[in-house]
């Protein structure tokens, strides 16, 4: 696939705060935030991008397995053009309920939580542990300090938190972190 470098950097410039991001995600991030992932699972991706997780995920999934969904129409239709076999929505994220999406095993988000009020974050968490089947679980990045979904938020939500690695290789160095239902705890994550 084309890295789509030049097309992230016009967004970039275009849309700052709806990419919140100075580069794409680095390989190495990638790779850690599909190791969850195995072969079988139905796998939904938030905030794609250029497709720079996209990779990382299909390394273990099959195409037919991936669905995106994407806000960004041009980079919609780039992932459309160059990841055949792979479901892409030039969608929201929290509209995965309305467009069918009920019995994912993982979703992976690149969105930029942080730049997002409190609320929308609440929407899209609630949105993606609706289309999740039980056991199943949201993989996050995020760049600053602390875990991208305060305390409150994921009481309300049912969920908790497992920290993941913390990622150098990226620009900047990111960590991930894995979300479940409080039911299902924090079995599932192993690098
Ligand atoms: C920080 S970029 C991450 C791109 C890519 N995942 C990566 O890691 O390089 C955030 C992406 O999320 C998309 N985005 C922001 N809000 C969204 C939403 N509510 N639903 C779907 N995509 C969204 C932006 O258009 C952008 O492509």
């Amino acid at each position: 696939m084309s890295t789509g470098l030049p097309l992230f950097f016009r967004q970039l410039l275009r849309g700052p705060q709806a990419i919140s991001a100075v580069a794409p995600s680095s390989p190495a991030l990638a790779r850690a935030m599909a190791a969850p992932l195995v072969r079988g699972m139905k796998v939904a991706e938030f905030g794609p991008g250029t497709g720079a997780l996209t990779a990382g995920i299909l390394a273990r999934i099959p195409a037919q397995d991936v669905t995106l969904f994407e806000m960004n129409v041009e980079f919609a239709a780039h992932l459309a053009a160059t990841l055949p076999g792979v479901t892409v929505h030039n969608a929201p994220a929290q509209e995965i309920g309305r467009l069918g999406g009920h019995d994912f095993d993982a979703v992976v988000s690149g969105l930029p939580l942080l730049s997002m009020p409190e609320r929308l974050r609440e929407e899209i968490y609630a949105a993606a542990f609706d289309a999740l089947k039980p056991g199943g679980f949201v993989v996050q990045f995020t760049y600053g300090p602390r875990a991208p979904m305060p305390t409150d938020l994921c009481e309300r939500l049912g969920l908790v938190v497992a920290t993941g690695p913390r990622i150098w290789l990226n620009l900047p160095p990111a960590r991930v972190y894995i979300y479940s239902r409080r039911a299902d705890g924090m079995r599932r994550y192993a690098n």
